[in-house]
């Protein structure tokens, strides 16, 4: 039988015609006479009406596969919850293509399936409309992108898998070599140094679809195998990259979630967003910004505040009744778990300021601080302290966040949209004299900061950003170094000996000595848009084959140990399992 429509595209106008279809059974109620089917294709539902002393039903089962031919006729009640809620199939012909076991779950939206069981039975879950709906908009997303590129010059290369490791910060996924034992491939990280090699080329505009590889602890927000939309550009400056890539955004939060982006989009310095938001992605759909309150606690007696070189708070409002003892000690032991000493809450009670430590604040002290913060009835000022600036915004960053969930202070169906720029070029490794670079060594220093490479590599900005959506870096990119003798530099820094310089990226550093032109770019992080576009705060509902979190794909089980002969063909040994390191 031929397929004559698709479910959804029917309706009143097509009364009285007589039409094949092609779905899975969705429902079926037996009322003794007729039998009721809801059909599901792709497309959507539709109402099978089924005489059954013409055609009989009872074989048929949740599920099955099956081919009707019918007469659209109008529906004795309307469904106003469906496309084709008017109109139902009286069935004439009935056929099934292909019977269905007891399935493991019910498809209902509200299936209390564990989500492993839904992954490994990822084909009926994605038979379920809100399981499919973040791969259609995942789809949306890329063909906005591609027809925006398409239209700006961009040209779509592919760029190898099997490659050599492309330093991005986290542990690269390996594949041995069969042709040469004892070495190996790296899967990509990203594609970074290949779309600079095609910049060399003189592409000027390339973009891809960039399946990236990383291993490193998974969250809610991180995959072993993701997707960039990962693009490059010759003669651009930051400004022209950034203003160009937010038209496209404006592109895709218009046509996908019907949401006017106002252009051009704010930056905030790296150094302003932990400041104000304890955070370098920071979610700025509500305000609570962290309060600098080192002068005025320096005014105090209060020993802890006197020790300190950084004070600062945060005020939430209409607190003071919610704060019990019992809640100040959770918020402690979050801030200490966040290695911070201590919390102090200061509550605003008949317009004065209560709190243990009110007894070391003079009377002018305490007022301008209510003054200074305008603090009103009610509110809570959680204060805390450290030597080291970033941790004390970070722990506060760390609470703000926790209060906007505790306290539903994110307006629902808001998107907020801002780059963070000037980001530092390098971070210190922990407790050494080390230091690694920001984004990656590939990133070109702020315009005038090549000075501080030297001698305080610390002090030197980069020219990378960072695209921040709801809280989410939803991407990152940089303008490059295109001069050997820099990047040369930044590994010199980074304590890379010329060996393995030479070793690990002669090829590209040659690369750069042949007419490089100046260059930049940036990926998106497409997983990530589409968790943000789509309203979920789960990767693995925006992947068609997600790994779970402990890096496993329930439907393939992959990773598995392989056969003996291969271990020997790839030259391998394994340890035993018992074997002490
Ligand atoms: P970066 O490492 O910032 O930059 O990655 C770019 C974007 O990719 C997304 N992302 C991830 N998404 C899901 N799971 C992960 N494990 C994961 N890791 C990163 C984020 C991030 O912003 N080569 C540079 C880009 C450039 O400089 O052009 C790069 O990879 O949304």
């Amino acid at each position: 039988m031929r397929r004559t429509n698709k479910n959804a595209k029917l309706g009143l106008k097509d009364l009285n015609k007589t039409v094949s279809l092609l779905g899975w059974v969705q429902n079926i109620r037996n009322l003794g006479s007729i039998t009721f089917i809801d059909l599901r294709d792709i497309s959507g539902i539709i109402q099978l009406l089924v005489d059954n002393e013409v055609i009989d039903t009872k074989s048929i089962k949740f599920e099955y596969l099956i081919a009707v031919t019918g007469l659209v006729q109008e529906k004795a009640v309307p469904n106003p919850n469906l496309v084709t809620g008017m109109i139902e199939i009286k069935v004439s012909k009935l056929n099934v293509i292909s019977t269905s076991q007891v399935l493991p779950f019910n498809l209902n939206e509200s299936t209390s399936a564990s989500e492993d069981t839904k992954l490994k039975y990822r084909y009926l879950d994605l038979r379920r409309k809100e399981s499919l709906r973040p791969l259609l908009i995942r789809h949306q997303i890329s063909r906005i992108f591609r027809e925006f590129f398409d239209h700006h010059g961009f040209i779509e290369v592919e760029t190898p898998i099997l490659t050599l490791s492309t330093p991005e910060g986290a542990r690269d996924y390996l594949v041995p070599s069969r042709g040469q034992p004892g070495s190996f491939y790296a899967l990509p990280q990203s594609p970074q140094l290949f779309k600079q090699i095609l910049m060399v080329a003189g592409l000027e505009r390339y973009y891809q679809f960039a399946r990236c590889f990383r291993d490193e602890d998974l969250r809610s927000d991180r995959q072993p195998d993701f997707t960039q939309i990962d693009l490059e550009m010759s003669f651009m400056s930051q400004q022209e990259i950034l203003k160009l890539m937010e038209k496209v955004l404006k592109k895709v939060f218009q046509q996908i979630v019907n949401y006017e982006v106002k252009l051009p989009l704010r930056q905030l310095t790296y150094h302003d967003a932990i400041d104000t938001y304890g955070s370098d992605k920071p979610d700025t759909r509500y305000e609570m910004k962290l309060q600098d309150l080192t002068k005025i606690g320096h005014q105090t007696s209060f020993e802890p505040f006197l020790k300190h070189k950084f004070i600062k708070g945060i005020i939430i409002n209409n607190y003071a009744t919610t704060l019990s003892r019992k809640k100040l000690d959770e918020l402690v032991s979050m801030a200490k778990s966040m290695k911070l000493e201590n919390l102090y809450a200061l509550k605003v009670v008949n317009q004065k300021l209560e709190g243990g430590i009110m007894k070391y604040f003079d009377d002018i002290t305490a007022t301008s601080l209510i003054i200074d913060l305008n603090l009103k009835e009610q509110d809570v000022l959680l204060i805390a302290v450290s030597n080291v600036n970033h941790l004390l915004c970070s722990v506060l960053g760390n609470l703000r966040s926790f209060f906007a969930k505790e306290l539903n202070l994110i307006p629902p169906h808001t998107y907020d949209l801002l780059w963070v720029v000037d980001f530092p070029m390098f971070e210190a490794v922990n407790g050494t004299s080390e230091i690694t670079p920001s984004h990656h060594p590939f990133t070109r220093p702020k315009a005038g900061h090549e000075k501080y490479l030297a001698k305080k590599p610390l002090k030197a900005l980069s020219s990378a950003f960072d695209i921040v959506i709801n809280g989410y870096e939803a991407g990152g990119g940089s303008l490059r170094i295109y001069e050997e003798s820099l990047q040369a530099q930044i590994f010199d820094l980074l304590k890379l000996s010329k060996a393995e310089q030479e070793n690990r990226f002669g090829w590209f550093l040659e690369a750069l000595k042949y007419g490089t032109p100046p260059h930049g770019g940036m990926a998106f992080g497409l997983d990530r848009l589409t968790m943000i576009l789509a309203n979920t705060n789960n990767i693995r509902d925006v992947i068609a084959f997600p790994k779970n979190v402990s890096a496993v794909c329930p439907l393939t089980n992959a990773p598995k140990p392989v056969a003996a002969k291969q271990l020997e063909e790839l030259s391998l040994v394994l340890k035993e399992k018992n074997e002490k390191n």
